[in-house]
């Protein structure tokens, strides 16, 4: 038996071994309502915080919470494998998204409840689930060998899911604690349930607030029909004028920093699209986005934009004759490299105002949050060791696949930490994350378990 055969066989028993506890501490983090976005469960992210530090300070790691303008950040650290070894940072996140519509829930979702296999809660996956396989996989290695086979350090966020802002403005201040020769953001997916993969890129995000503002009071649509300019219909018209029929953005200047993917960043990835089993997931047929290209080309490596939520007038039951006095959309746009999030947002923010029509007022709110896409290179020996650790761990070579949505924090993240990246995870796009019935697979948690600790023992022997 080699080595790596080896150490498999021991975490696979730990494994086997601690399942009911490992399960239990998973339980216990998916019952914190630590939703991120919404200040009403800001005490319930700070527990979350405060019992999560706990359990990595037990684990054998310094640990300390950094207070930022939103939810704190937990930082941990264990430099005890020494100067010779490398410095790995972990990123995770805790907070999680809003539950609702909680009646589409099967079970509720802070009440994690397994299902053939599956754990179903708001944070199952993205990103409790990944985080506590990353806890796990310390803490089995510290069970183990009584140390790590190098130096890590491990920054865990509260406000991944609503933009980073608070974590973006302490940065600049932990530098020095930052630093690493390498930095893996755990928190995305692989290619498919038998395809161990390893994630070259992800995009960047930029959101907005766009309101329509007709009169100072709802009016009557029988008195004011025909004479009002409804906002409703003017936020239509605006919202219809931001895409052409094959799906291109018409922002002028969108498009201006986008590269084309190139040929061989499209050998390296298979972007294989099964449009039968996209139908059965998810009762749908991959129309959307810019027609020209694939359909994962489209909705990983091109930038997008959506309306994220429409709003105004009257949709209670029954029926109310209303001209209402303003209408709000939530709009976001995906970002690839060089496009900068900011400038970008100006582009588009003041071209939806140009596109207002008379009577009307039409106001965009840039969010601060938001960051950038990120890639990472293949040849790097971060990427190699994940690479291994998947193919270990799965019994097969491991590829490389791109990740459409985004983690705000991680340009800059990556700028502060000085090292290579590495996307790793576990996630399928069938996990129904932001979505009701978010699971994740207890066999995916193993190997996530797996492909940690088996990266970490190769990182180790250099
Ligand atoms: N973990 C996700 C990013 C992700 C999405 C990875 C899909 C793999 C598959 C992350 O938590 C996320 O949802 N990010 C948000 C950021 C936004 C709320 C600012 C996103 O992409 O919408
Ligand atoms: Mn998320």
């Amino acid at each position: 038996m080699n080595q790596q055969t080896s150490d498999l066989k021991i975490f696979e028993q730990y494994f086997a071994d601690h399942e009911k506890e490992i399960f239990d501490d998973y339980s216990t983090f998916l019952q914190f309502k630590s939703i991120s976005t919404d200040k009403a469960y800001q005490d319930e992210v700070h527990s979350c915080a405060d019992w999560l530090i706990k359990h990595i300070e037990d684990i054998g790691f310094e640990t300390e919470l950094w207070d930022t303008s939103g939810h704190p950040t937990i930082f941990a650290q264990n430099l005890n494998a020494g100067p010779d070894k490398p410095t790995l940072l972990i990123y995770n996140h805790y907070d999680v998204q809003p539950v609702d519509p909680l009646e589409l829930w099967k079970t509720p979702p802070f009440e994690p409840t397994m299902v053939d296999g599956n754990v179903y809660a708001r944070g199952a996956q993205d990103n409790k689930g990944q985080c506590m396989y990353v806890f796990q996989a310390l803490k089995a290695m510290m069970h183990e060998h009584d140390s790590f086979p190098i130096n890590i350090k491990w920054i865990i966020e509260g406000e991944e899911e609503c933009g980073s802002e608070g974590l973006a403005g302490i940065l600049e201040n932990k530098k020095e604690p930052l630093a690493a020769d390498y930095l893996v953001i755990a928190d995305v997916g692989i290619a498919a349930v038998d395809k161990p993969s390893v994630t070259l890129g992800i995009r960047g995000i930029i959101t907005m607030d766009v309101e329509v503002i007709g009169s100072n009071t709802d009016l009557h649509s029988g008195t004011h029909g025909g004479r009002a300019y409804n906002p409703l219909h003017a936020l239509a018209e605006v919202v219809s004028k931001l895409r052409d029929c094959d799906g291109q953005v018409t922002v002028p200047g969108f498009y201006d920093d986008v590269d084309e993917f190139t040929d061989e960043e499209r050998g390296q990835v298979d972007f294989a699209f099964d449009p039968d089993e996209y139908r059965d997931t998810f009762a749908l047929e991959a129309t959307g986005g810019e027609l020209r290209y694939a359909p994962l080309e489209r909705s990983t490596v091109r930038p997008t934009l959506e309306v994220n939520g429409l709003s105004g007038g009257y949709s209670g039951v029954g029926f109310k004759t209303v001209i209402p006095a303003v209408a709000q959309a939530k709009i976001s746009c995906r970002l690839v490299p060089r496009q900068d999030p900011k400038n970008v947002g100006e582009k588009v923010a003041r071209y939806i105002e140009s596109l207002s029509p008379e009577g009307v007022t039409v106001k965009v709110d840039l969010h601060e949050g938001g960051g950038g896409a990120l890639r990472a290179s293949p040849d790097s020996d971060i990427i190699k060791a994940f690479a291994e650790g998947y193919s270990v761990v799965f019994g097969k070579p491991c590829g490389f696949t791109y990740e459409g949505g985004s983690i705000p924090i991680v340009t800059e993240l990556a700028r502060t930490c000085g090292g290579d990246v590495v996307l790793m995870g576990m996630a399928l796009d069938s996990d129904q994350i932001h979505a009701p019935n978010e699971h994740f697979g207890w066999d995916r948690f193993q190997k996530g378990f797996l492909v940690f600790t088996q990266t970490l023992s190769i990182l180790g022997k250099g």
